[in-house]
């Protein structure tokens, strides 16, 4: 892993494989150097071969599709079902032995404004139409991934940064979180053995949102709903939130009797609130150097939650730090380093914090 050689001897294994050679095939080669199950948020232009990361997907067990299966890729126009990206992603993963993770079945992000509006008016939806389109898009895509799909995010983001309900369209029109309950329960109507989590950001930490998270969770608990876990999104910074709080946050769900996943991991080298495009070569070399640090406590905490079964998985959310969606976000044309590999596709002192565990 470290010097490179074991992809090498992967690639010459597939090749004398091919040739009838090199003995059985194995499950996961190169072997899985992690301590717990690693995944790596992904995009179709990755599987090409010709792509500079498309080497880094060897170093993760579980794929999620960045944007592939969300609804404006799935079901752009009313009844227009668009598996063609999800189904690429999905051949890959089983041919090459990966666990693949399904984001996202309710969001009120990167979803048609048709999926909220009365048919032919542009009116708001009543309850009924939302809940009809909700089911539909929601049964016909999971039991199209039916049996390939470990986990799915069925809800996303439905919690206020304030603490209250996300004030979304799904939220206005259903009137309470019901809309939430159903979700779960159309979900798992459609795939009874996929994992059913509830994913959010901002959830990492003590606070308002997280209360209110937790608050949710039970209460789909208490109504019998079909929810294994809670993915804890984890978009963070160099600054915030410590490896701590996230210590307290798994223990705090976990002892609820759900399971945990880290599902969208990246650590920004800029505080939140920074308007700044970029940081001075000194400054960000320094930066780089707090992020091993804290990717390291951070990967002790991961280890130990795995260990005693509280944490599932863990996810980063993009291969390379180029190709990061914060490049963009929240300050556009932003250059940033939130991830485990550099923008030569190099493994980043936070990436040997995790392999030199092993
Ligand atoms: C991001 C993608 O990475 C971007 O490519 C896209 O432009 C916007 O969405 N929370 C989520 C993810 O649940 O789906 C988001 O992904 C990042 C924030």
């Amino acid at each position: 892993m470290k010097n490179g050689k074991p992809y090498i001897m992967a690639v010459l294994c597939v090749s004398a494989l091919a040739a009838g050679g090199c003995g059985k095939p194995k499950a996961q080669e190169p072997a899985n150097a992690f301590p717990f199950p690693l995944g790596a948020a992904v995009s179709n232009e990755d599987l090409n071969s010709q792509n500079p990361q498309h080497g880094l997907l060897r170093y993760f067990d579980i794929y999620v599709a960045g944007n592939e299966m969300k609804v404006e890729n799935i079901q752009p126009r009313e009844g227009v079902f668009r598996f063609e990206k999800g189904d690429a992603l999905a051949a890959y993963a089983h041919e090459h032995h990966k666990k693949l993770r399904g984001h996202t079945l309710v969001w009120h992000s990167q979803i048609p404004a048709w999926f909220f509006q009365a048919q032919g008016t542009g009116e708001p939806a009543s309850k009924e139409e939302l809940y009809a389109r909700m089911e539909r898009h929601i049964k016909e895509t999971v039991s199209h991934y039916k049996g390939r799909i470990d986990s799915w995010d069925v809800v996303n983001e439905v919690v206020g940064d304030d603490g209250g309900p996300r004030d979304s369209p799904f939220y206005r029109i259903a009137g309470s979180y019901d809309y939430v309950l159903r979700a779960f329960q159309w979900a798992h109507e459609a795939d009874p053995e996929a994992k059913l989590f509830m994913n959010d950001y901002n959830v990492e930490a003590p606070g308002k949102k997280q209360n209110a998270f937790y608050e949710l969770a039970v209460w789909l608990k208490e109504q019998g709903a079909p929810i294994d876990g809670v993915g804890l999104q984890s978009h963070i910074s160099i600054y915030w939130p410590q490896a701590s709080d996230f210590r307290r946050t798994i223990d705090r769900f976990a002892a609820l009797g759900l399971k945990v996943q880290i599902t969208e991991l990246d650590m920004s080298i800029f505080r939140y609130e920074d308007t700044a495009k970029t940081k001075t070569a000194d400054q960000v070399e320094e930066c780089l150097r707090t992020q091993a640090v804290k990717y390291g406590e951070l990967f002790t905490v991961f280890e130990e939650a795995a260990a005693a079964g509280k944490l599932d998985m863990v996810l980063v959310w993009g291969l390379s730090d180029g190709a990061s969606w914060l490049n963009g976000f929240p300050v556009p044309g932003r250059t940033d380093y939130p991830l485990l590999f550099d923008r030569d596709y190099q493994p980043k002192s936070a990436f040997r914090s995790l392999t030199d565990k092993r």
